[in-house]
């Protein structure tokens, strides 16, 4: 078994396993200022907290894109951060209601997504990607009543289907603000909002403070429900899995779009108080590690389709850029294969940590560490005051080496606290007594290491995105050609998989490339461009079963070339 050993050096976290025995919760209240009051504020301990403790001269953000280039101190943040709750108070703003950000990355995305946060909002961050429909069902579902967003991004908000949406915050100049009393000047409010701290909401740690759409395999996405309290896990596993250090420069790559942008694009590294970077625009090799050079990034988090595409690039891209103040590698998102383990170990010379968890664990559950042996493959080890296993659909513990459905034992800091509107849903992840079931399956090896083998249900994780089957396929059946649709996921070796749809046409309708091309243009323009099945098969008919559901499985099984299985369900009329 090949094993990368730790390197000599200090570490936030030295010995796992005595951490993992004498670990409580309780220890890491005493990191904030609320541990005294008893009330709280993410926002203010990601930001402000800093400031009360002597580090506001620190620099909290650097923001680059192709235009702007700037940064920003803690004291910077603060007050940034403070005019924008001090605008969402402005307009109304109560505790618990839903503020939506549509926007590309920006600073201004960071200062209203805290400043919602410090009202005592919950914030509903939206890829920038997302087409009218994704949004529409995302804001009709929660129920927003304000968003945030640019002139450019404004026409796909159909806000006259949205009636609990009252004001369109618009950052940047646009012709819309003036028009319709709905439209406001972002820039406008935040220059007469006052910049002092009587805005902030002082909050218990149970209230909500993020909503994180996902996609399951069925129905419509699922808004994940965060509360304050996050905060103690985001904290922690800044320190033990980011490692981060006083004087680190950190880098994660994600858009907060989607949680590991917010949890360690945000959240987890200021709770820390490290200096975050964060690149707008588009993925490019050269600059990405143009990024790296030029800030010198130390703590890089990342996803194994970033990897992938780094190790495809052409060597002098590599080569032209001086990487040598990375100290410390993370993945997540999909699974870490050994010979990108093994790629980041020839170029950078460096382990690069796989993390595993999901946005409804809210932050990093299961973990390699800098101080523990990696096994290139395995996902790691729980973190300290976590328990993990594999059981079997009865809730029976697994011995190691056998395959099963990968749990966590309830009530870590950072866990889910509802699925928004949609209690059923919430309770089928913890229909096992005592155990939050993850829909994947893995095995955990004689040393306590977990492997990932697969999702037990129809989610497609694609260029590390979750994508759900069925918000495509009923997309696809929106298109007048098409009369049935299924989507899969096909392994691919850059993406992990790509998404493949099968449709049968409805009569008139000829197979052709350019139909194939109008589908695909239709999914980028309703949908997003992520959802864009790359592969478009015409089929006769879909195999279903007797209640008209479509068989992905067996889709699958077409695609793979595999044997069908049971087909007893199967309508074969
Ligand atoms: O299947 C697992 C996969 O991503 C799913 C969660 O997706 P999402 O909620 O979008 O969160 C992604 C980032 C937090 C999981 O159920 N996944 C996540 N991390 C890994 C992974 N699969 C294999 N290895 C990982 N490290």
């Amino acid at each position: 078994m090949e094993v990368l050993e730790p390197t000599t050096g200090t570490y936030q976290l030295e010995d796992y396993k005595k951490m993992r025995e004498k670990f409580s919760w309780e220890d890491t209240k005493k990191a904030f200022s609320w541990n005294k009051t008893g009330k709280v504020n993410i926002a203010y301990e990601t930001i402000d907290r800093h400031v009360e403790e002597g580090r506001g001269e620190k620099t909290a953000l650097y923001y680059s894109d192709a235009s702007r280039d700037e940064a920003f101190t803690f004291q910077a943040m603060k007050e940034k951060t403070n005019q924008a709750a001090h605008m969402f108070r402005n307009l109304g703003v109560q505790k618990g209601d839903r503020v939506f950000i549509f926007m590309p990355r920006s600073p201004e995305l960071y200062f209203a997504l805290l400043g919602a946060v410090k009202v005592g909002a919950v914030v509903g961050p939206l890829f920038e990607a997302f087409m009218q429909d994704a949004v529409r069902a995302r804001l009709e579902d929660s129920e927003a009543s304000v968003i945030v967003t640019t002139g450019d991004l404004a026409s796909r908000i159909p806000h006259n289907d949205l009636p609990h949406l009252e004001k369109i915050l618009i950052v940047g100049d646009s012709e819309l603000t003036g028009k319709d009393e709905k439209f406001i000047s972002y820039d406008e409010k935040m220059k007469a909002a006052s910049s002092d701290d009587s805005a902030i909401e002082w909050v218990d740690l149970e209230d909500g403070f993020i909503l994180h759409y996902t996609s399951g395999s069925t129905g419509k996405p699922k808004g994940v429900y965060h509360v304050h309290k996050a905060m103690l896990q985001h904290y922690q596993t800044a320190e033990w899995v980011l490692d981060l250090r006083e004087d680190d420069i950190y880098w994660c790559t994600a858009d907060p779009g989607w949680v590991t942008g917010t949890s360690y694009g945000i959240f987890g590294p200021w709770l820390y108080g490290a200096t975050n970077v964060v690149r707008g625009g588009r993925f490019s090799p050269d600059d990405w590690y143009s990024t790296i050079d030029k800030y010198n990034v130390s703590v890089w988090y990342s996803a194994p389709t970033a990897f992938r595409m780094l190790m495809a690039a052409p060597k002098e891209t590599l080569e032209n850029h001086d990487l040598s103040s990375l100290r410390h590698i993370l993945s997540v998102g999909e699974p870490l294969n050994p010979e990108v383990v093994r790629w980041g170990w020839e170029v950078f010379n460096l382990r690069i940590h796989d993390t595993w968890w999901m946005t409804e664990t809210g932050a990093m559950l299961i973990c390699n560490y800098p101080s523990e042996p990696i096994k290139p493959g395995s996902m790691g080890k729980p973190i300290p005051g976590v328990d993990a296993a594999i059981i079997d659909d009865n809730g029976n513990e697994l011995p190691p080496n056998e395959m099963g459905n990968l749990a966590i034992r309830e009530g870590w800091p950072s866990q889910m606290r509802k699925i928004w509107n949609n209690e059923p849903k919430f309770n089928e992840y913890f229909a096992i007594k005592g155990w939050y079931v993850s829909g994947d399956t893995a095995y955990q090896d004689e040393d306590g290491y977990f492997w990932f083998q697969g999702r037990n249900d129809d989610v497609i994780m694609t260029a590390g995105e979750r994508v759900g089957p069925f918000e495509i396929e009923s997309k696809l059946v929106e298109h007048p050609a098409i009369a049935e649709a299924g989507v899969i996921g096909k392994p691919d070796e850059i993406r992990g998989h790509i998404i493949k749809a099968f449709v049968a046409l409805r009569d008139g309708y000829e197979e052709t490339d350019e139909l194939k091309a109008e589908i695909q243009k239709f999914i980028k323009s309703e949908l997003a461009a992520h959802a864009v099945p790359r592969e478009i098969d015409f089929k006769d008919k879909l195999p279903k079963t007797r209640s008209g559901k479509i068989m992905r499985r067996v889709l699958k099984a077409w695609e793979l070339d595999e044997p069908t299985g049971d087909l007893s369900t199967m309508d074969d009329n």
